[in-house]
């Protein structure tokens, strides 16, 4: 069946391909396609709510940092920040396209080795990392720590018996304009020392025999739109000292609705070589640690709508909600919303888009404009590829989604939907005599 890009009147369509994963289309019968497969089929074979992910377009924007950052700065390497994405499926795709990786935690690092990834390509981040984790690490030789705080030190001190690379993390002093609970580079931030601080821990890991101190690492936040952020930041970066590595962090935004514009990845690469040219030493490595930019555009959640009401205001529910979507109610970020599979039908209806989770705030999309909605239908929220099902959980009782990698025609399951006996697992304890 041919799939195309209409952009029927009565419709804003048009304008959300550029939301939608790049490989998205409808076909003849107004069905969305994702990597070539049709969401009828998905809702199908693997259930709602789930995650579906276009994995070539996944790829191809891997590709885009990795070749744009090499032309740009030869020396050079991209982490994928895995928490936006931390399913082992993906850090399968992230060692097949030889990309490094960022991993907060435990739980992120034996994800990381579980698919395979070379230990030596893997960063450990984290601002409270605990003894247990730290000697994980280190059993597996982890490539670099990146070190945020004295305490850590004293840790590391205890734990290293061979030579350790260490960054360390500063707080560049830098507001950036993005919701307050994604902002980590002011001075205010609990991540990272401030400079005077940093100078001290930088002093001494060098004095130590077993700490390889490689350079300075700072991240000031995420879903940020102004790429003149990021060179402030590597201007700041750059008075903490001359080193062999500096490492500018992730955060660049992406688009999630029809108003918002964000940067194109080359113009992102572009402020911040721009930035490193002026202000770093020109040997140096320079790291940067994409999450949300590689996978959100790829990603979409798929749900059943199960109960419309129309009360004055009309409500359009679905099969999910809070539980899956928790970054909406933490960062009030707006996203849309489709009929997937009726995308050729005038959108006549101004509905409120919500979950199942017995909070108001269980809003996906304040006000979509829909096909006046009916029970059963697929609906489709673009752009909800990062950070949504990391931050999935248990709420009412709600089983974590699947997730599914779609491309050229098919789809293979790379995470399976929690079962119920998954979700009493960790209660045996208080069903000693019930067989779960
Ligand atoms: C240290 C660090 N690096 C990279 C990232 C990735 O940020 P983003 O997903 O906005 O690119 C984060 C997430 O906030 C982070 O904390």
């Amino acid at each position: 069946m041919t799939a195309t890009r209409p952009a029927p009147d009565g419709t804003r369509l048009g304008e959300l391909w550029r939301i939608l994963p790049e490989d998205a289309a409808a076909n003849a019968d107004g069905v969305l396609e994702i990597g070539g497969v049709a969401v009828t089929e998905l809702a199908e074979r693997f259930g709602t709510p789930l995650h579906v992910y276009d994995e070539a377009g996944l790829r191809r924007q891997i590709r885009r940092f990795v070749d744009g950052l090499r032309a740009r700065w030869p020396n050079s390497d991209v982490l994928f920040a895995s928490k936006s994405l931390p399913a082992v499926g993906m850090y399968r795709i992230a060692q097949e396209e030889g990309i490094a990786v960022d991993v907060a935690g435990g739980g992120e690092l034996r994800m990381a080795l579980a698919a395979g990834v070379d230990p030596d390509r893997l960063y450990f981040h984290g601002n409270a990392k605990t003894d247990v984790e730290l000697r994980m690490a280190l059993d597996v030789g982890i490539g670099t720590i990146i070190v945020d705080n004295d305490d850590e030190l004293d840790r590391l001190e205890r734990l290293l018996d061979r030579p350790q690379k260490l960054l360390l993390r500063v707080i560049p002093g830098v507001e950036a304009t993005t919701h307050a609970s994604q902002a980590t580079g002011g001075l205010n931030s609990k991540f990272g020392l401030p400079i005077d601080q940093a100078m001290r821990a930088i002093t001494r890991m060098q004095a130590h025999p077993l700490m390889v101190f490689e350079g300075v690492h700072l991240h000031i936040g995420s879903q940020i739109l102004d790429t003149a952020q990021f060179a402030e930041a590597v201007a700041k970066i750059s008075t903490v000292g001359t080193f062999g590595t500096y490492d500018v962090g992730g955060g660049l935004g992406v688009s999630y609705t029809y108003a918002e514009e964000a940067p194109s990845v080359e113009s992102y690469l572009d402020a911040i070589v721009a930035a490193a040219q002026a202000h770093l030493p020109a040997d140096a490595r320079l790291l940067i640690e994409p999450g949300r930019a590689i996978v959100a555009r790829a990603g979409v959640t798929l749900y059943r709508v199960t109960t419309v009401k129309r009360t004055g205001r009309t409500f359009v529910a679905v099969d999910g909600g809070l539980a899956d979507q928790m970054d909406i109610a933490l960062t009030q970020q707006r996203y849309e919303a489709i009929i997937a599979d009726r995308l050729l039908e005038p959108w006549t209806e101004t509905a409120q888009l919500v979950g199942r989770q017995c909070e108001s705030g269980d809003l996906l999309v304040d006000g979509v404009r829909m096909p006046p909605a009916r029970v059963g239908d697929l609906v489709v929220m673009p752009a909800t590829g990062a950070y949504a099902y990391t931050m999935s959980n248990n709420y009412n009782g709600a089983l974590k989604p699947a997730i599914v990698f779609a491309r050229e025609g098919e789809a293979r399951l790379v995470t399976r939907r929690e079962t119920y006996h998954d979700l009493l697992a960790t209660h045996a304890p208080a069903m000693a005599d019930v067989l779960i």
